[in-house]
C-alpha cells in the first residue's frame, strides 16, 4: 500500500495511506479524504490552482505515475513550469518529465510518494 506524506510550509506534514492498485484516485481526492488542505479550483485540469511538486521518496526523482494529460500540459506551459523539449521528451519515455503536477490530473500508482504544496 503506497504511503503519500503531504508536506507544506504552512501546515504539519502528515503522511497516509493510498488505495494500493485503485490506479484511479488522483492526488486532489487522496488529499480531500484526509482534509489536507490542497488548494483547488476547477477540478478539471484547466485552472493550475492545484499546482504542487511530487518526488519519490526513495529516489528522490519524479514520480513514474502516469504521464501528464493534454491539460497538465497546456496549464504547466501556461505556467512555465514544463519545456517543450521535455514535452518532447515524454511522448517518447512516457513518463512525467519533472515533478511539476496537478494534483486534480494526476493518478496515485504503487509508489510512495512525497507531495511538496502548495507549490507557486
Ligand atoms: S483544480 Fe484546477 S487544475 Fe487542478
Amino acid at each position: 500500500m503506497p504511503t503519500i506524506t503531504f508536506s507544506s510550509p504552512l501546515h504539519k506534514d502528515k503522511t497516509v495511506y493510498a488505495v494500493a492498485g485503485s490506479h484511479r484516485q488522483t492526488i486532489l481526492e487522496l488529499a480531500k479524504e484526509h482534509h489536507i488542505p490542497i488548494d483547488f479550483g476547477c477540478g478539471n485540469g484547466e485552472c493550475g490552482t492545484c499546482l504542487v511538486k511530487v518526488w519519490r521518496i526513495d529516489t528522490q526523482t519524479p514520480p513514474l505515475a502516469n504521464p501528464l494529460t493534454e491539460r497538465e500540459v497546456r496549464v504547466l506551459k501556461e505556467l512555465g513550469k514544463i519545456t517543450q523539449t521535455e514535452i518532447d521528451r515524454m511522448a517518447l519515455d512516457d513518463i512525467a518529465p519533472n515533478e511539476w503536477r496537478l494534483a486534480c490530473q494526476m493518478v496515485i500508482r504503487d509508489e510512495d510518494l512525497l507531495i511538496e504544496y502548495p507549490s507557486r
